[in-house]
């Protein structure tokens, strides 16, 4: 496939991209099967090279989301994680073969600190386990990654060793992982000079970077490991994963987009697909992206210092270096009105990316009518996140039929709510508390007698001006597992009960399908 040493065009980066696995290691994440499709569709939209859709082994409905990948989603590699064991590298091959383009992922660490601490073996029984796991991946697929976890804190003549064995193996591609953020941007490059010595067989195959960003040097590290030959890049949209995240997708194309002149390098990445997939995933994860982030935040390219501001009205370059248009923040121009119809609506959708049609587009087009009615404009933006919400409503298994609050000065708080139940029936709830939207939880989990811990609770607004619609995210918590839900309305009320109501249907799905690991203390 697409291995750097027979690609004629030697600066070509491959983006490898781990949002659906790494950043959904993230705390409170919990994406259903469609949810990671629609991101799955988007990153092919975004060019991507590789999508890394999961680790299949970890559970049932992990396994589910990556075999819908791998037969839905055309373009890029569709890679499945296995740490270096048989019937982990069998699950990833099962829920991945389906593909056009497969890849197996197996790792296994070689640090001492993991060898001893954590897997308590040696370094023999790394090797060991490190060759039969490549030879295993190989005679099922012909794309097989290997990567030496926690490679930075390891003997670096150690890792070569065991990275040429993976090559001996057939490995098609070498990752090496900086897994707990340690390395700086010096070490790095000199990390990949040394492998390059003492395992001349890596010049072979296609090395990789994969950076987490615990000191926050994440795209520095990886941009130094791309300098010291490595062709392909892991990351993650908005650099979400586990603790403080991955290299950011969005900063590590750009990097090397906009200063492709100091390095001659380039990717295959469509930068205007850029903020619209940023958002998706900010708005399925529950992640809201910080205002100053770089490339996708709401700041990015808001100038606010009057000498910047005139600077950039004479001439964008003074105090810009990319165009806000190059990375697709410019999609907010009004699309539709009050009055436009449903074939306007589908013509919209599709420019957006989005094929709707049948009853989901019927359910669209009545979502539209509602909130056009109140809104005069309805943006590109809103759409996004109408449809978005619209298809999400169709994987809960607990729906919002609808509520009442009343509140005021001199009013204590008081919420009524119906919930349409999995079981068919309609629960209600009616409740008193601190302020209408805690009287609205209370009264939902009356409603649903899901009794869950609200661990986050985060209101923004979709686009400006005083009748942009709410996005409400909550975070919920139940017996060490957490789950996600968003909720999109005009009035943040609705949009709060919707919110609830989805995370709680994402953790009864959640616990349904999650299968206890005794293994996953080893999950990367
Ligand atoms: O951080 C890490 O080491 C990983 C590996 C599985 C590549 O995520
Ligand atoms: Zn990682």
């Amino acid at each position: 496939m697409n291995s750097a040493p027979n690609d004629s065009d030697k600066g070509r980066v491959h983006i490898f991209d781990t949002t659906l696995r790494d950043g959904e290691q993230s705390p409170g994440i919990s994406l259903n099967t469609s949810e990671k499709v629609e991101i799955a569709q988007q990153l092919a939209r975004l060019g991507v090279d590789v999508i890394e859709a999961g680790f299949p082994i970890t559970s049932p409905g992990d396994f589910e989301a990556v075999e819908q990948i791998a037969r839905k989603v055309e373009g890029p590699v569709i890679c499945g994680l296995a740490r270096a064991q048989k019937g982990d590298i069998d699950a990833a091959w099962g829920a991945i073969c389906d593909s056009e383009r497969p890849r197996i992922h197996t790792f296994i660490s070689t640090s001492d600190i993991h060898i001893e601490h954590q897997m308590r073996n040696s370094r023999d029984d790394v090797k060991v386990g490190a060759r039969a796991a490549v030879a295993h991946a190989k005679s099922l697929c012909e794309d097989v990654e290997f990567s030496p976890m926690d490679a930075t804190r390891a003997d670096v003549e150690f890792t070569a060793e065991v990275c040429a064995i993976a090559v001996a193996e057939g490995a098609t591609v070498v990752n090496i992982p900086d897994t707990v953020g340690y390395t700086t941007p010096e070490e790095y490059a000199e990390y990949f000079r040394r492998l390059y010595e003492f395992a001349p067989s890596l010049h072979d195959v296609e090395l990789s970077v994969h950076c987490h960003d615990d000191l926050g040097l994440a795209v520095a590290n990886s941009y130094a490991g791309l300098l010291a030959g490595a062709r392909q890049v892991e990351c993650a949209v908005n650099g979400i994963g586990e603790r403080a995240g991955n290299c950011a997708l969005e900063e590590i194309a750009m990097l090397l987009k906009v200063r492709g002149d100091a390095h001659g390098l380039h990717t295959g990445i469509n930068s205007r697909e850029i903020a619209r997939t940023s958002r998706l995933v900010s708005r399925l994860t529950g992640y809201v992206v910080q205002p100053n982030k770089a490339i996708v935040g709401r700041n990015a390219f808001a100038h606010e210092s009057g000498i910047h501001q005139d600077g950039v009205l004479k001439e964008r370059s003074t105090f810009e270096i990319m165009d806000a248009t190059e990375v697709g923040l410019d999609s907010n121009q009004i699309v539709l009105g009050k009055h436009s119809g449903r074939h306007a609506l589908r013509e919209a959708l599709e420019k957006l990316g989005f094929v709707v049609e049948g009853e989901a587009l019927n359910k669209a087009f009545s979502r539209f009518k509602e909130v056009a009615d109140k809104k005069k404009q309805v943006t590109a933006l809103d759409l996004e996140a109408i449809v978005s919400d619209e298809m999400r409503r169709e994987d809960a298994s607990y729906e919002l039929v609808g509520f009442r609050v009343t509140a005021g000065s001199e009013i204590d708080p008081e919420a009524s709510v119906e919930v349409a139940l999995p079981d068919g029936g309609v629960g209600k709830g009616t409740a008193a508390g601190d302020g209408p939207v805690d009287s609205i939880f209370q009264a939902i989990r009356q409603a649903t007698s899901v009794e869950a811990e609200l661990r986050e609770y985060q209101v923004a607004a979709v686009t400006g001006g005083e009748d942009a619609l709410g996005q409400v995210t909550v975070v919920l918590r139940k017996d060490g597992a957490s789950a996600s839900g968003q909720g999109v309305a005009t009035d943040i009320l609705e949009a709060s009960a919707r919110a609830y109501v989805r995370a709680v249907s994402n953790l009864v799905a959640d616990s349904a399908v999650k299968v206890a690991d005794p293994d996953t203390a080893t999950t990367p």
